[in-house]
């Protein structure tokens, strides 16, 4: 047996959570993140003025999915993330934007295979499950 096949072995047994370095890694993760959202003209707007609170839930969120610690649902109880997101007019476009910024952050924050290639999957189905607006422009409609 190679160490790659060692590493894959001890891959599959370990959480998310725990092959990417744990709660300090979600922390950097969502650190960077928010650095790009803070800084981006279509997303700052949609964002409230104070980042630091849903700073706060986004990483308990995510530690949690990726099973970690459970802080997220002891707090907020279940995530039901997108009558959370409901207030929020995420249109295709803000949509791209946010993955583009949370993709940007697990490469800046070198999160390694196979952890990398999990988490992109998930942030691509569920940012597109989050639009809650389409505008006549964007559904492909032609009158
Ligand atoms: C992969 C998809 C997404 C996930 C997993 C996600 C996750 C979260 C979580 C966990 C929260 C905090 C919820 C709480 O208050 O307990 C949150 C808040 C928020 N999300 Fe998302 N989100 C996603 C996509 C998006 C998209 C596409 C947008 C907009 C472009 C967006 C905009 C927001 C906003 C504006 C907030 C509120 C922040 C605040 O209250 O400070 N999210 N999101």
């Amino acid at each position: 047996m190679t160490e790659g096949d060692r590493n894959r072995d001890r891959d599959r047994d370990l959480s998310v959570y725990e092959q990417i370095g744990g709660a300090a890694t979600f922390w950097r993760l969502v650190d960077c993140f928010y650095a790009k959202v803070e800084q981006h003209p279509l997303l700052r707007p949609l964002f409230p003025d104070d980042l630091e609170e849903g700073k706060r839930w986004q990483a308990l969120f995510l530690m949690q999915y990726w099973g970690g610690p459970a802080q997220y649902a002891t707090e907020r109880g279940h995530p039901r993330l997108r009558m959370r997101h409901a207030p929020f007019a995420i249109t295709p476009a803000a949509r791209d934007a946010w993955l583009h910024c949370m993709l940007a952050a697990i490469d800046e924050t070198d999160i390694p295979e196979p952890a990398r290639g999990q988490m992109r999957d998930y942030f691509e189905k569920a940012a597109a499950f989050m639009v809650n607006r389409v505008l006549p422009a964007d559904d492909g409609a032609t009158s």
